[in-house]
């Protein structure tokens, strides 16, 4: 978890770091499979004003050791929820979360937050888009990183200090003593980002959960945190769930990716198959919308509308008011995530069809089913930007 939950007092952290390792040394013993994470069946409601809604519904996904799933969706479509549950950092008076979360072979829901707390600490670490808002303000950056070490039984403050420095080392921060002795505020948004990852390392996890961590800084900083977060994690075998809405950048770091469109997973495969031949009208107009040398001069597609709100989820599939696809059925009848072989699923009642070359609905069929119209082009210019 963010290194901000692990902030005790130093005291209290020695004992503290015994309980987390043992949690964790019991969830590792427990493991028995590959997956360092098992989410299976997660639906995810929120109490609100109006009532109960659902806004993540039968979510079942994996990650191995070593491994980076993408789960990739526009906004809105439950990829941060589904986050939050699977690390039990949802308010309990106002979620509820349903399924299974199994971290290694260890179920995690139903567990007391006081568990969860050890599990965070010591066995998943989560890196977040904005690392000012998980930093603390007014601790020096080498000394957070020394309290996640010191929580974790590695070293004293003394040894832990140092060895502060040798992870910004490790994260490619250039003179890591000077910066070990910095504030948050004093540091580029990269080299936040970085020392996010730094803390992040530190804790040792099994699993690294990154919710958009690239999205607030520039391109060319994107690429090298990317980069970075995907060699060190390769390195150390931990598992790595994370969260875009760009495509491109799953293009560049996920082994494989899970699209998720209004609070389900509606296609999912490995990175390379999925994003060379998507099978799902939404994902089709997805992978349609990166910019690439093979598309050049072809114009950007964007997708009509909009994700609906969970209040206000549609019948039937809940893409097909946007779909270019979609046919009468598609009001009716829900369609299921189901198996298509080599590691893929699709969630489309006309999976078979459109895979045997069916173009787009007419307009007319369109309409009497509640689709879309087709996507409009974009200005190259403003999308050439992600
Ligand atoms: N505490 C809450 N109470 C009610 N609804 C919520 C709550 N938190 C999130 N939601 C709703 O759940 C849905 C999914 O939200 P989520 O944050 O997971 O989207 P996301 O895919 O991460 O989007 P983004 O790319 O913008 O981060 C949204 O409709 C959101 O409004
Ligand atoms: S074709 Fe129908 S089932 Fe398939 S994505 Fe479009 S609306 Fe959904
Ligand atoms: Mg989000």
């Amino acid at each position: 978890m963010s290194p901000r939950t692990t902030r005790t007092p130093r005291a209290a952290s020695r004992t503290a770091a015994v309980s987390r390792t043992a949690a964790v040394s019991r969830a590792k013993a427990t493991g028995r499979n590959k997956n360092v994470v098992e989410v299976t069946n997660l639906n995810v409601s929120f109490r609100t004003a109006t009532g109960v809604i659902k806004v993540v519904e039968n979510v079942s996904f994996s990650v191995a050791k070593g491994e980076c799933l993408a789960v990739v969706g526009e906004s809105g479509s439950g990829k941060s929820v589904s986050a939050l549950a699977t690390i039990g950092l949802l308010a309990k008076n106002q979620a509820i979360v349903e399924g299974s979360v199994k971290f290694l072979g260890e179920e995690l829901l139903g567990k007391p937050e006081s568990y969860m707390r050890k599990i965070r600490g010591g066995g998943i670490s989560m890196i977040f888009q904005e690392p000012l808002s998980a930093l603390n303000p007014v601790t020096t950056i080498g000394e957070q990183i020394a309290e996640v070490l010191v929580a974790h039984d590695r070293g004293n403050w003394k040894t832990a200090n140092a060895k502060a420095i040798e992870y910004l080392e490790q994260v490619e921060i250039a003179q890591p003593a000077r910066r070990a002795k910095q504030y948050p505020h004093e540091l580029s948004g990269g080299m936040r980002q970085r020392a996010m990852i730094a803390m992040a390392l530190a804790g040792e996890p099994e699993l690294i959960i990154a919710d958009e961590p690239t999205t607030a800084l520039d391109v060319t900083i994107q690429a090298q945190v990317l980069d970075l977060l995907r060699r060190t994690t390769r390195e150390r075998g931990t598992a790595l769930l994370l969260i875009t809405h760009d495509l491109g950048v799953v293009a560049e770091t996920a082994d494989r990716v899970a699209v998720m469109y209004a609070g389900q997973i509606v296609e999912e495969g490995p990175a390379a198959t999925l994003l060379r031949k998507p099978a799902s009208p939404y994902a089709i107009d997805l992978v349609s919308s990166i910019p690439s040398y093979e598309r050049r001069g072809k114009g950007l597609s964007t997708i009509s509308g909009n994700v609906p709100s969970p209040a206000h989820f549609p019948t039937g599939c809940r893409f097909h008011p946007r779909c270019r696809f979609a046919v009468a059925a598609c009001a009716k009848t829900m369609p299921q995530l189901e198996s298509t072989g080599g590691g893929r699923a699709v969630r489309c009642l006309r999976a078979d069809e459109i895979a045997r070359g069916a173009r787009p609905t007419s307009t007319a069929k369109r309409a009497a089913a509640g689709g879309a119209k087709r996507p409009v082009k974009a200005p190259a210019k403003r999308k050439a930007a992600r």
